[in-house]
């Protein structure tokens, strides 16, 4: 038997561009179906790709080299078969993340999202709906307007999906009653504009029987139109919008093949642009003026939204990937904290106050998330109070970034206003996120620069500055060898100060306990502290368990290159346990110490340390003397 799902994801996603580029005459419509199969949503993917007959000579031969998944000829396919195809790789691979769909039509090129329906997928639609230009909500007649109809609208609006269509099924099986298809509409009303979407057409179909699928049906005489292929061939592309809205051009790269020619590459966000016109290059504000418009096929005079050139500069002034090229009297704002929604798509839940990587358009920050100011309930759109947000949840937060970085809203600007935020260790994109606008609150703190240099006030103590940043378990030995190495520096005329966790805990940190959110706030602390002090000219010596890389790897960021030495004090649990110096240990095995570290809390030991330090092998002594000849020698 042949598979009957003609048109593939792999192949859309090895080759799309050839595949797209032999009908690039025609508008690219991309679109999400949300509903469940319940809903008929196979049925209706596989009416529009049965009814649409869309296979060319040109894809079939790259759809035979596919062979695995590919099957017949177009319009020869068996409309059952090929729902049956759908509808069981749907279920079958209900894990994959999103299954990407392309048909053609005389007017217009397709490509549909397919994601399945349930709540615990919500990353999936979210996936599918961030590239989307309209969105297909699926309602069976018989049963209306549903809690997942709602969270998929509310997510497609989330998004920023301008046209929604609420396409009634199984009309067939309500006898093609009016009456239903009307009371339907106007609770679907109702809800759609408590939510904020202002504009939907609302189509009554049968996927199963095709009714006004290609053409109106007969079935529903009362229904004007239009059909709803008639539909998402003629509905409006964003592109016009984006057009007319003022230039920004993300820079993805700079082009430079030779000293005479510097281009900088991209695709326009948004507006237009001539050779003439005035530019500002964000975020450093100097302003140009455009010499050339470059593409393969030559110069243009003008490229608009959507298209990707090569933009020369009239001068030398800086610009590099990341940076976005904007319409000198209009340009974006740079800010360096956020309001957002965030979609959590990681089954680790958010971890407040950890740096993780922003990606906006071609920039890429560190960047660090507080708790959420609110949760929102996707069924029932309720804001709930919460301290993280787990896979599928969605939440406002605050953002804060570690350099300016150039945006937009969301809802202006889906290019400069959408970001992803990446693990740093695993590299996983972790949420999706939707700015909203800049809080000010940094941007009328400017930082001061003294007369008085952090090497002026190292070379007045004679030395270099340093930060020894001991971790280890409780009761390695950290504050012990930290302690001596201490008094070492002292008597050679060293300037020290050693920062210890239960001393710090006592003052500057004594709101902070030991859950993670703490920990990673007690190590913020004390690493822009000890930053501080590296800024005097002090050789800075701390110790803190500093269970999590993430943390430590963030401290070293900070400092200048090689002035961050990472000291692991490696004690095995089981000895530390053993020497039990403060008696915690039998605490927390008594259950009488919760997130005790080693025991319910975890320890991540460093991959590559400067120094580590055996303490079954040594004595501090010999520890201390190791470190200070590794320091200054
Ligand atoms: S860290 O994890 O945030 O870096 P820090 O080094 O400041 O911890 O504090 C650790 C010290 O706090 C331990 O040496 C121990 O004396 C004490 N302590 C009290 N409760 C705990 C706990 N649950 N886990 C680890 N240490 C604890």
């Amino acid at each position: 038997m042949t598979d009957p799902i003609y048109v593939t994801d792999a192949l859309i996603a090895e080759d799309i561009d050839a595949y797209l580029a032999s009908h690039e005459r025609k508008s690219l419509l991309r679109f999400i179906t949300c509903g469940s199969v319940d809903d008929g949503k196979s049925t209706l993917i596989g009416r529009l790709l049965y009814d649409s007959k869309m296979i060319f000579e040109d894809q079939l031969a790259a759809l035979e080299a596919d062979s695995k998944r590919v099957g017949t000829q177009g319009g020869e396919i068996d409309f059952a078969l090929l729902v049956d195809g759908l509808a069981a790789e749907r279920e079958q691979g209900i894990t994959i993340d999103v299954a990407y769909r392309f048909f053609t039509t005389e007017k217009r090129k397709f490509i549909v999202a397919d994601t399945p329906g349930h709540e615990q997928y919500t990353r999936n639609m979210v996936t599918g709906a961030s590239t989307a230009d309209l969105a297909v909500i699926l309602v069976d007649a018989r049963k209306g307007v549903l809690t997942q109809t709602r969270r998929h609208s509310f997510l497609a609006h989330l998004l920023g999906i301008r046209h929604i269509v609420l396409a009634v099924n199984k009309m067939d099986l309500v006898g093609y009653d009016k009456a239903v298809f009307d009371r339907i509409t106007l609770a679907y009303r109702a809800f759609a504009s408590e939510i904020g979407i202002t504009n939907f057409t609302a189509i009554p179909i049968s996927g199963f029987k095709g009714d006004n699928i290609t053409a109106l049906s007969a079935n529903t005489p009362w229904f004007k139109g239009p059909a709803l292929i008639e539909h998402l061939e003629t509905v409006e592309i964003g592109d016009t919008a984006d057009e007319a809205k003022p230039l920004r051009m993300p820079v993805q790269w700079v082009n430079r093949p030779n000293l005479d020619f510097r281009g900088f590459s991209g695709q326009l966000a948004s507006g237009k642009v001539k050779p003439g016109d005035a530019v500002r290059i964000l975020p450093s504000g100097k302003t140009t003026t455009i010499d050339r418009i470059v593409t393969l096929d030559g110069d243009l005079n003008e490229a608009v939204a959507g298209q990707s050139v090569t933009l020369t500069l009239a001068d030398e002034v800086d610009c590099s990937r990341g940076d976005v090229i904007a319409a000198a009297d209009a340009p974006p704002e740079t800010a360096d904290q956020f309001e957002a929604t965030l979609v959590w798509m990681a089954d680790e839940a958010m971890i407040p106050g950890r740096a993780y990587w922003l990606k906006l358009a071609t920039q890429s920050v560190s960047a660090t998330v507080q708790a959420p100011k609110y949760e929102i309930n996707v069924n029932t759109l309720d804001r709930l109070a919460a301290k993280t947000l787990d896979l599928n949840g969605i939440g406002v937060v605050e953002v804060s970034t570690d350099k300016p970085i150039t945006f937009e809203a969301y809802a202006d600007n889906k290019t400069l206003g959408g970001f992803i935020l990446i693990d740093k260790l695993t590299n996983a994109t972790v949420a999706a996120g939707m700015l909203h606008f800049s809080l000010r609150r940094a941007q009328n703190v400017h930082w001061q620069a003294g007369d008085i240099d952090r090497d002026m006030r190292a070379n007045l103590k004679n030395q270099r500055p340093a930060l020894l940043w001991f971790t280890g378990l409780s009761g390695s030995g950290k504050s012990t060898i930290a302690n001596l190495v201490e008094k070492k520096l002292h008597r050679m005329n060293r300037h020290s100060f050693l920062l210890d966790g239960d001393n710090v805990r006592h003052g500057l940190n004594k709101d902070l306990g030991f859950t993670e959110a703490d920990r990673i706030e007690n190590i913020r602390r004390v690493g822009e502290v000890a930053k501080l002090m590296t800024d005097a000219g002090l050789i800075v010596i701390t110790a803190f368990i500093s269970p999590f890389r993430a943390e430590r790897e963030m401290v070293r960021a900070m400092l200048p290159e090689g002035e961050f030495l990472e000291i692991f004090i490696d004690t095995p649990l089981a000895e530390a346990e053993r020497r039990d110096v403060k008696g915690l240990y039998k605490k927390a095995r008594a259950g009488q110490l919760k997130n005790f570290t080693g025991i319910d809390s975890p320890y991540e030991a460093p991959e590559a340390p400067e120094i580590r330090i055996d303490t079954t092998a040594m004595t501090a002594e010999e520890a201390a003397d190791l470190i200070v000849e590794r320091l200054l020698g």
